[in-house]
Parts: structure tokens; sequence; C-alpha cells
């Protein structure tokens, strides 16, 4: 028998409830709720709950991992014209599906091994191989740059990212003249990731961006954050930036970069392809299906300040999109 289950995305934005609430009246456990819950609910409930508070649902990791200290040359094309967010919150309150529908998977993130690790380039590349992860390093040339962070779920950061350009990483991996799309496979591991028993989510979390936009110098790939490597919740040992698009875009703990003609459906776009595009630029005029994107809450101070366009990085990004006009480019 077909039974339909309603999913977090399916929620009108009246039913949503904050979590709390919505245990009680569903009677539901944490994990089955959440699991059921999506990116919706969590945007509706979990995002007005400060991280602080949530600090301790799983209780404190039993080992943090080690951390190595990082430095680059900052780079001072980007001024983020906010302060940069403590480092405890930025660390504390992440998007990471594979762990937890939870904002605080912080604790159960730390077991993950990230050391050794290493990268396949795939698709339309001239030489398919795998680059280790320290071998990597050894070529990029490392820069530091404070960026806005916008979570489509309407909350923010400001964050000192330590990483490289995109375009250095698709020079390495040597991409065929025909390949138009850049495409970025996370780490899926059941066996380390307890996030991933949820039924609703096609696994593993996949982006894409096209060849221009992977060009573009604001694209970035993360390797560290506030002066150390990246830690294992915010997407050790690297992950996407790009701050002119929602947060969902940037696919953390990379173990594959493809090049096709295609354009990729991702992750979200799979779940909910009338809320999650292939574009995903940050637009205030363009609300989500469910909520306002006008506004944003900086994590940290829950200050509400207004949101830009292109997250404010027009200059640098607008004019790729001139001859785009037809495209969903906002969602
Ligand atoms: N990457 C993977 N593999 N899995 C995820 O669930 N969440 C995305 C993105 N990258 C996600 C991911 C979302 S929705 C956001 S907003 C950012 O990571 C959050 O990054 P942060 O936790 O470092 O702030």
């Amino acid at each position: 028998m077909h039974v339909h289950r309603r999913r977090g995305w399916e929620i009108p934005e009246s039913e949503a409830t904050p979590e709390s609430a919505a245990l009680a009246r569903h009677g539901l456990a944490r994990r089955g709720l959440l699991g059921a819950a999506g990116f919706g609910a969590i945007a509706a409930g979990l995002a007005t709950r400060p991280a602080e508070a949530a600090w301790n649902l799983f209780g404190a990791p039993a080992k943090l991992q080690p951390l190595k200290p990082l430095t680059a040359k900052h780079d001072d094309r980007y001024v983020a014209g906010r302060a940069i967010t403590p480092e405890m919150n930025a660390t504390t309150y992440n998007n990471y599906y594979e762990f937890s529908d939870s904002k605080n998977l912080y604790a159960l993130a730390q077991a993950l091994p990230v050391d050794p690790w290493s990268i396949e380039f795939t698709g339309m590349v001239a030489r398919p191989r795998k680059i280790a992860f320290d071998d990597l390093m050894k070529q990029m040339p490392l820069e530091e740059r404070v960026t806005r962070h916008r979570c489509v779920e309407a909350w923010a950061m400001t964050v000192p990212w330590i990483g490289f350009p995109l375009a250095a990483l698709v020079k390495l991996a040597e991409p065929l003249g025909s390949a138009r799309y850049v495409t970025f496979t996370s780490l899926a591991d059941p066996k380390q990731m307890p996030g991933m028993d949820s039924p609703f989510y096609t696994w593993p979390y996949l982006e894409g961006v096209t060849m221009a936009e992977a060009a573009n110098d604001l694209a970035f790939i993360s390797v560290g954050m506030y002066g150390k490597t990246l830690p294992p919740q915010n997407g050790a040992p690297l992950r996407l930036t790009l701050p002119w698009k929602y947060g969902f875009k940037h696919a953390k703990a990379l173990v594959k970069i493809g090049f096709t003609d295609k354009r990729p459906r991702s992750f979200w776009e799979n779940l909910a392809p009338s809320e999650y595009g292939f574009w995903a630029n940050v637009n205030p005029a363009v609300p989500h299906p469910r909520w306002s994107q006008a506004q944003e809450r900086l994590i940290g101070t829950s200050e509400v300040v207004p949101t830009q366009i292109w997250n404010g990085y027009g200059e640098f990004v607008a004019s790729m999109y001139d001859g785009l006009k037809k495209e969903r480019l906002f969602a």
C-alpha cells in the first residue's frame, strides 16, 4: 500500500512551528521528526533558535578533531562591511545533512576522519585521476578572504576563509574544451555519517556551476577558517564557497570534481525543484515559496539586516548573467 508521508518542504508556512511545539504536536522523537522535515522546516523553526542554546543537544564531543594553524596572505579585494561572526558560532551552527538535520551537529561531525583525503577529477578531463589533498595543497595559491555567507534559510555569517580560487583547481583538473559545467560531490559514507539513514534524501550531496562561474574570481575553495584548517562540521578538508549564491551551493567534504556538458541536478533540486534550482543567486526581491528573502539574521548577534542582491557582490558577478535573463537565476 502506498503511504504518502508529507515532507518538510510540503508543509505550508502557516503550519510550520518551532521544533519544540512540533515535537509535542506530532509526538515524534527528535530524529524522527527532523528526518522527515528537510530544509523548509529547519528554516521555519530551528533557524530562530540561537546557536548557543543548542550547544549541548548531542552532548559535548568526546574529542575535538585537532585543527592545524593555517595562515595566508589576506586578499583585500573583498570587504565584508560587517563584523566577522564569532568563531564559536560559525563552527557550532551548521548545515550538514549527512550528519543530522539539526544545526548543532558539530559533535557528530567530529568523528569524521579527514586525513588522509583525496579528490578525483572525473568526466570531461584530459586525464581522469585522483590527487591527494596534501599534494593539492602544495600546488594551490593560498589566500585569506573575508566574505559574507548567506543561507537560503535567511541567516548569514561573515567568515574569514582560507583557501584558493576555484579557477586554480579547474586549471589543474585540465577540463576538455567541450565541458560546460563543473560538478562537486561530497563524501557519502553511511558508516561515518549518521544522518544518511534518512529515507528522504538522495545521496551523495551534489552541486554544480557553469564553467564561467567557476572561472570567476569570487568562486573559492575553502580549506581553512579563522586561521586554522577547516573543522569537519564546516566541510573539512575542502568545501566550495560561492559568496553570491545561497549557502546550499557550498558542497562540503569534496571527493569529486567533475566536468560535463549537461546541466547537473543538485541534491536540493532533486528533493524540491520548485524551491531550489541550479542558479540560486541571492536576491532579496525573489522570495522563497515559503518565506521572504528580504532580510537576514546575523548568527552570533541575531541582528536582522537587509539582504543585498548577489549578496552584495554584484560588481564581481552580475555581468556573468547578462545574457541569461530567461533563466530562473534567483532560486
Ligand atoms: N554540504 C553537504 N555535503 N551537506 C550539506 O548538508 N549544507 C549546505 C552547505 N553544504 C550541506 C553542504 C547548506 S544548506 C549550507 S547553508 C552550508 O553548507 C552551511 O555551511 P556552514 O555549516 O559551514 O555554515
